[in-house]
């Protein structure tokens, strides 16, 4: 286990959050295991975030390496090139949203919205346990619908891989050169305009 990379953490014109300027997606994941006390506190976290009528749409289908057959599965409906370091990981998440709002079914537009103010509640609660996170996209949603026999009002968002990190040279390559380069964004100013 090693404890941070310092050239993966954000370099800020304003002074950000600590959980925000360390979070980063890391592929080295160390043996080391979490706890489910852990996981169900990034969890809570996560269930803390607002939603759009209090509806909480977020479902998380989850498995710490230790539930061999929980782990495997989860692995099974990710895309190979990312299997290839997230079966190192100490846990693996499915994050579902329901599409629909309670009782009347009707759809709701917000879903995907919330389910991604959950998730990030979730990476910045494991930041500031110390332990790294990596979301991804990509896995099979249809193999996710039928593994996990999700209604068709859920809907697979993403995955959260996690767990503690380890050092860059237990990656082969493309992954190794990309657990050292440093991350960059688009100028603030792209991000904002003043109204007028
Ligand atoms: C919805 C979503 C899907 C992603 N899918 C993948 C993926 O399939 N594989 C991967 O290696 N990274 C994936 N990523 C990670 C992004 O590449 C990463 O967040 C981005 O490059 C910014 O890097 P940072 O998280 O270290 O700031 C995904 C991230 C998000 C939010």
């Amino acid at each position: 286990m090693i404890e941070s990379i310092s050239i993966k953490e954000a370099r800020t014109q304003y002074p950000v959050l600590d959980v925000i300027r360390k979070r980063w997606s890391a592929r080295a994941f160390s043996e080391q295991s979490i706890t489910e006390e852990q996981l169900l506190t990034m969890i809570e976290a996560a269930s803390w975030a607002p939603s759009s009528m209090n509806e909480q749409p977020w479902k998380y289908i989850v498995a710490r390496k230790e539930d061999e057959q929980g782990f495997a599965k989860l692995l099974s409906v990710m895309n190979g090139s990312n299997a290839v370091w997230a079966q190192k990981s100490a846990a693996l998440l499915l994050c579902v949203a329901t599409t629909t709002y309670g009782k009347e079914q009707n759809s709701n537009p917000s879903a995907l919205h919330d389910v991604g103010m959950a998730n990030m509640s979730l990476l910045l609660q494991a930041t500031a346990l110390d332990i790294y996170t990596h979301v991804i996209g990509g896995f099979s949603r249809e193999k996710a619908m039928t593994e996990f026999q999700l209604q068709p009002n859920e809907t697979p968002v993403c995955m959260i891989v996690l767990g503690y990190l380890d050092s860059p040279d237990v990656l082969n390559e493309p992954f190794k050169t990309r657990e050292i380069t440093p991350r960059s964004r688009k100028n603030l100013d792209t991000f904002y305009s003043f109204s007028s």
